[in-house]
């Protein structure tokens, strides 16, 4: 078996169901649930996440009696099984007899049984009992011609992402050997010679607790590290017994979108498929811009790889503190853009909406009042029209602009008090440089700071605190190659063990932007300095810097107020067909869009100016067919300019569509047009309230 087969999910559609908890609910009610299922056009779902205690009710004896039975019933109704390994959360029994598995958090306490994800990530007697676990799962179930994925645990670092416990400790000091070598090398790198930290021997070592005043960065830094790979360990001990027993069949584990606690990049190279959880706030009406860069990154982690939205909400979630209902038709387009962004499918957590426990609020597609609840009408037509995209399925989203996500530089900008400020966030920046691109209508990929970046005209690195020479180089190359790079401010600082690069920033990156930071200037709060860029002045409310252009660069936009006026504060260096630009503040969305208008420009690209920004459209493409997706987020009624002749795959089959569509307040359309070298360029004409 190759890894590419596994890419693949044994569906003939788009994916479509949810987490199933039958464990929750008598018997008789499996029978409704596939015969609703089926009413709903429900072909997968995932089971049985958190059911660890009722399979092993005491050490080693199993009851698998009931999970068989629902496992017959549902292929008996025709639907698929995303198989959860149930290591989500351990059985009372395990954590009674061993409590030192359970987690601790910074302060030195112990976090009780009680909720879920009981455990630490280190822990030996976890570590052996999950694999214990998956193998009895594997065994009893890998040949079931139901299961077409391996669901692992359940969103890793969702409650207990760190832990500080004495195993922890341990392991963090065996990670640090293996990384340094020896204590003069964990002395060297964590520059222990500044507020006198040396370290004389391995056990005064420690996880960076709380301390006395702000904690050295570096050891923060490593923390970091250390405790992403402490989860990334733990999957691969699930993912080793499953590809031993069950070589064949994918795996996966649910991300959490952008999530700044582990690096997706290195947990997607162990998985065969992305998969994703999706929570946009019905109550921000904004919400599905940072929904697309989310999108964008899961279809990214695994080079352009269709990925799977596996859970998200049907209506209201139960964790927020004002949990607001989905309004009709927003379930019906927050699915459909995560399908337009590259997932094969949309999922949600849950199927059946709890009666009793911490999730009883939670929405589901089948709400309380069963088959007559509003989430239920709207799921079930949600899912007869999914079998009409059935041709989108394996297509990809064509991209030419990528955003660098990179999490060192995350955590390292991030992980310390000890910055010029604490306003400059990595998210916040990443978020508004994604906006604008989105804005300007380009589907935003991400990719590694080192790529690969043939597949793209414009690569912008928000940030990239911590860099090295291997990034540079790498992005060097694509500006040499004839792209255009632009870099955003406090890139290029510090080093991988957060020592500042001779000379100062941007560090490795000085010869590919051609200029050089004397020092950092942070807006005090409530103060907002001002950038000029072709004759109109926009805020820059965070960040400033003193930078000082080299010969090679040209100043594209100077300050216009404060200490900094008149010097350079947005440069280009031209590198023959390719250019890099350097952004050294933090603008606000006004002067952003500014900024992106003109990197497009320069590399070739068009910026598609919206008129509502809104609407949005994204383009999966097979061999020959491009399926454009038209989504309007809006409250307003939009008309759209379209290839004449399009067919719109929701609409009335045979009819065609354009030069104009009429798009309601979220209504979506996906036309199909036949392959062109550029994805159909979607113009707004007008929009009425
Ligand atoms: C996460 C979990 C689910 C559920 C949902 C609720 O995504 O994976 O088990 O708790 O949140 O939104």
């Amino acid at each position: 078996m190759t890894d590419a087969t596994r890419r693949h999910l044994r569906l003939d559609a788009l994916a479509y169901g949810g987490d199933y908890n039958p464990d929750q609910w008598p018997e008789a009610v499996w029978h409704d649930d596939v015969r609703l299922m089926r009413e709903a056009g429900v072909n997968l779902v995932s089971l049985p996440v958190f059911s660890w205690p009722q399979l092993e009710v005491s050490p080693g004896a199993y009851d698998w009696a009931w999970l068989d039975r629902v496992i017959e019933v549902l292929w008996a109704g025709g639907i698929r099984i995303d198989l959860a390994t149930a290591t989500a959360t351990p059985p009372a029994w395990l954590v009674r007899r061993h409590p030192e598995m359970l987690p601790w958090d910074a302060d030195g306490r112990r976090l009780e049984f009680g909720s879920r994800q009981a455990y630490c990530p280190s822990s030996p007697v976890w570590r052996e009992h999950v694999a214990r676990m998956a193998r009895a799962m594997a065994e009893r179930y890998g040949e079931h011609p139901a299961v077409v994925l391996w669901h692992v645990s359940n969103e890793y670092g969702d409650h207990v992402a760190r832990c500080w416990c004495p195993e922890s400790a341990a392991h963090f000091r065996r990670w640090l050997e293996g990384r340094y070598g020896d204590l003069d090398g964990l002395n060297e790198a964590w520059g222990v010679n500044v507020w006198g930290q040396r370290y004389t021997a391995w056990d005064e070592v420690e996880p960076p607790r709380r301390a006395t005043g702000p904690v050295n960065p570096t050891q923060l830094l490593d923390f970091e590290r250390f405790s992403s790979d402490a989860l990334l360990e733990l999957f691969r001990i699930e993912v080793d017994v499953l590809r031993e027993v069950t070589p064949d069949l994918p795996v996966t584990t649910n991300f959490m979108s952008l999530f700044r606690e582990l690096d997706y990049w290195r947990f997607a190279e162990v998985e065969d498929l992305v998969t994703d959880d999706a929570y946009p706030d019905p109550a921000d009406p904004r919400a599905h811009v940072p929904a697309a860069l989310n999108y964008g990154l899961m279809r990214s982690l695994k080079g352009g790889q269709p990925w799977l939205l596996l859970e998200q909400a049907a209506s209201a979630v139960s964790w927020r503190d004002v949990n607001v209902p989905k309004a009709p038709g927003r379930m019906r387009i927050d699915s459909l853009q995560a399908i337009a962004h590259g997932s094969d499918g949309a999922m949600f957590f849950q199927w059946r909406q709890a009666r009793y426990g911490q999730e009883k609020f939670h929405s589901a597609m089948l709400g309380h009042r069963g088959e007559h609840s509003r989430t239920f009408r709207e799921t079930a037509a949600l899912g007869r029209e999914l079998r009409r995209l059935a041709p989108v399925k394996d297509t990809r989203v064509r991209s030419r602009v990528a955003l660098v996500v990179d999490w060192d530089a995350w955590w390292g900008s991030t992980a310390t008090e000890s910055m010029p400020s604490q306003c400059l966030d990595w998210l916040a920046q990443a978020r508004a440089w994604h906006a604008a691109l989105h804005a300007l209508g380009h589907a935003v990929d991400t990719v590694r700071a080192t790529g690969p970046f043939d597949a793209y005209d414009l690569v912008v690195v928000p940030n990239l605190y911590v860099a090295d020479a291997a990034q540079a180089a790498a992005l060097a190359g694509f500006a040499a190659d004839g792209g255009t790079v632009v870099v955003g401010p406090f890139s290029g600082v510090v080093d991988a063990t957060e020592k500042v690069h001779p000379g100062g920033a941007p560090g490795p990156l000085r010869h590919l932007l051609g200029i050089e930071v004397d020092e950092p200037w942070p807006v005090p709060d409530g103060a907002h300095e001002r950038v000029e860029l072709d004759g109109r002045a926009y805020d820059a409310p965070v960040w400033t810097e003193w930078i000082e252009p080299g010969a090679e660069a040209s100043v594209v936009a100077r300050f216009a107020s404060g200490a900094l006026a008149g010097r350079a504060a947005v440069t280009r260096r031209g590198h023959g067909d390719g250019s890099a630009w350097y952004v050294g503040t933090a603008l606000a969305e006004d002067g952003l869009l500014a900024v992106m208008r003109l990197a497009l420009a320069d590399a070739g690209l068009p910026a598609r100016e919206r008129i509502v920004p809104d609407v949005e459209a994204v383009t999966r493409s097979s061999a020959d067919v491009d399926y454009t997706f038209v989504l309007n987020h809006g409250a307003a009624v939009a008309v759209v300019d379209v290839p004449a002749g399009a067919e719109d795959l929701l609409g009335d089959p045979g009819t065609r569509t354009g030069p104009r569509l009429v798009v309601p307040a979220l209504g979506v359309a996906v036309l199909a047009t036949p392959r062109a070298d550029e994805p159909p360029f979607i113009t707004l004409s007008e929009t009425t309230e």
